[in-house]
């Protein structure tokens, strides 16, 4: 018998981020998200009859046997091998792909582990009305960023006192929101598409025993709300200054630990100052964010597409790509 389930799942970008987490991947600090529709990764799970015991596991990324990713999924399936029955009773050949190129330095663990198991859980029969949530926890084990691309527009991930429903192991949709953020978008300019020099693990475990740790611990809840409150009321002026500021708090964390380290290239810095004068110069509220890594986050409503298409042209710098986003719907059963 062969059987195959099939997803789609979304990247996305932090706007208060995540960095620093302890525990089972448990966060430090509560953080909110813009799911992105264009960055996504499919997954196909094809079941097959087992032919010996444990995991059968065969591994193909955009095409190819991959020994690294195969490696990493294999350890995520060991660890959590109680959560999916269908471990026990298939042999299984997973095909992925990301829809975004290859090697544009977009991290891609979020999309890939919210597939994976989004997958997985379909086939392993689970049909309770929390599969999102139960998904997002899932996901959360092999990625944490991954359990905020379960849900369309805006998560919340991190247990805070103030959101009632919110958690540490799974991510939450934020759902009262304002027509003014309705319809954003997120112009990615790839500054750089080389691996990055230090890994998120890495940075994640250098938040342990940082100077400014409780201080940003503390600072991130609070911009959290804050976003919240944001997304609910439609204060553009505010969203953009929140964004900015989290993103320059994430990379100076980066630049304050232990052993200090810089993502952000000469370019990243030219189109961060770029984008501040023309906001200042004409009023457009358009905002910049970074993820761990050199790539800018150009984030916009819609009804300033043209003005901040015609900026992003006049901008003399020599790009390796441009991936143009927006926000997303969630993810999607394809098979
Ligand atoms: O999900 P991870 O462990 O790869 O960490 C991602 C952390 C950031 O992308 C830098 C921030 C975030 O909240 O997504």
């Amino acid at each position: 018998m062969t059987k195959k389930i099939a997803w789609r799942c979304p990247s996305n970008i932090a706007l208060v981020k995540y960095w620093g987490k302890k525990g089972n991947q448990i966060p430090c600090n509560a953080s909110i998200s813009m799911t992105l529709q264009n960055a996504y990764t499919d997954t196909s799970l094809i079941l097959t009859d087992k032919k010996s015991v444990g995991i059968e596991l065969e591994y193909f990324f955009e095409g190819k046997q991959n020994a690294a990713f195969q490696q990493r999924i294999l350890q995520y399936l060991e660890q959590n091998k109680s959560s999916f029955p269908v471990l026990d009773q298939y042999a299984m050949r997973i095909e992925s792909e990301n829809s975004f190129p290859h090697s544009t330095g977009i991290a891609s663990s979020a999309s890939a582990f919210g597939a994976l198991a989004l997958v997985l859980l379909s086939a392993s029969d689970y049909t309770g009305d929390d599969f999102l949530e139960r998904a997002s926890f899932l996901s959360r084990l092999g990625s944490g960023s991954a359990s905020r691309s379960m849900y369309p527009g805006y998560a919340l991930w991190g247990a805070l006192d103030e959101v009632v429903g919110s958690s540490d192991e799974f991510a939450i949709p934020v759902t009262d929101i304002h027509p003014d953020f309705s319809d954003m978008r997120d112009s990615i300019l790839i500054v750089d598409d080389e691996p990055k020099s230090v890994s998120s693990s890495v940075g994640h475990g250098l938040m342990k025993g940082h100077s400014y740790a409780n201080v940003r611990f503390l600072d991130a809840n609070r911009h959290t709300l804050e976003m919240k409150g944001i997304l609910e009321t439609g204060d553009l002026g505010g969203f953009v200054s929140l964004i900015e500021r989290e993103a320059l708090a994430l990379h100076a964390m980066m630049m304050t630990s232990s052993d200090y380290y810089l993502l952000m290239k000469p370019d990243t810095v030219a189109i961060i100052d770029a984008i501040m004068s023309f906001r200042r110069e004409t009023g457009v509220p358009v905002g910049f964010t970074l993820d761990a890594g050199p790539n800018v986050h150009v984030i916009y409503p819609g009804k300033v597409e043209n003005e901040v298409n015609s900026f992003l042209k006049s901008l003399q710098i020599d790009l390796k790509g441009v991936i143009n986003d927006k926000i997303g719907t969630g993810p999607i059963k394809l098979a």
